[in-house]
């Protein structure tokens, strides 16, 4: 039987998290499946990634929209078209508006490689490596309407050793992401994710009946 939960995923990029979510889906570890893959860039190689993981994909430029608003309002229609309940922001490289994420109120989802609050924005690694940090990671939160701030769900650390460069780092993180984003997805789908203000606190899993 089919799963039932539906996830947009929304790329700019290559587009490897959304493909550890994919597999994550169809290995079963999340009960639920990619409805769509949106790109807001027409040339991004994860849309080719998603094609041959037969995924369906739209691309929606924000260059064709005069707002951020607008074209938020018109990615929201192809993912209301597929009925996601779940977003997944993965390497999307767009500021939300106000009105996008007061859509999906508690719908959102974002990974950003490093250990938040520390080192928001762009580069994150980069700014790891320069900063002089000794242990950086990855973070899985909520989407507020404040970038890379949202309610935290999963971290996991990874050292930061003397002789890392921006790439070294990069990739021993990834690792570390792909693991992580599928299993705060999930744990969303399970119903184990509570919010309470800022903290999530993920519930016990239930036991036999
Ligand atoms: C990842 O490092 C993610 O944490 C950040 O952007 C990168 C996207 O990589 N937000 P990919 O497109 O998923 O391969």
């Amino acid at each position: 039987m089919e799963p039932k939960g539906k996830i947009g995923v929304l790329i700019s990029g290559r587009g490897s998290n959304m493909e550890a979510l994919a597999v994550a889906c169809k290995q079963g570890q999340i009960p639920a499946r990619i409805a769509i893959v949106v790109s807001n860039v027409p040339a991004a190689a994860g849309l080719q990634r998603a094609v041959r993981l037969h995924l369906e994909t739209a691309v929606v430029d924000h260059h064709e929209s005069r707002t951020r608003e607008e074209h938020d309002r018109k990615v929201a229609a192809v993912l209301d078209a597929h009925g996601c309940e779940l977003i997944c922001l993965a390497g999307y490289m767009r500021l939300l508006s106000a009105w996008f994420v007061q859509h999906y109120p508690n719908r959102i989802i974002n990974i950003h490689p490093a250990l938040l609050p520390s080192f928001p924005g762009l580069d994150a690694q980069k700014q790891a490596i320069e900063h002089g940090a000794k242990v950086s990671g990855v973070t899985v939160h909520f989407v507020d309407e404040q970038l890379d701030h949202g309610p935290i769900i999963l971290q996991a650390s990874v050292p930061v050793s003397d002789d890392d460069t921006e790439d070294t780092l990069a990739g021993r993180i990834l690792a570390e992401e792909h693991r992580l984003y599928a299993e705060a997805v999930r744990l969303f789908f399970l119903e184990r994710l509570k919010i309470e203000g800022r903290r999530v606190r993920i519930l016990d899993a239930p036991g036999p009946a």
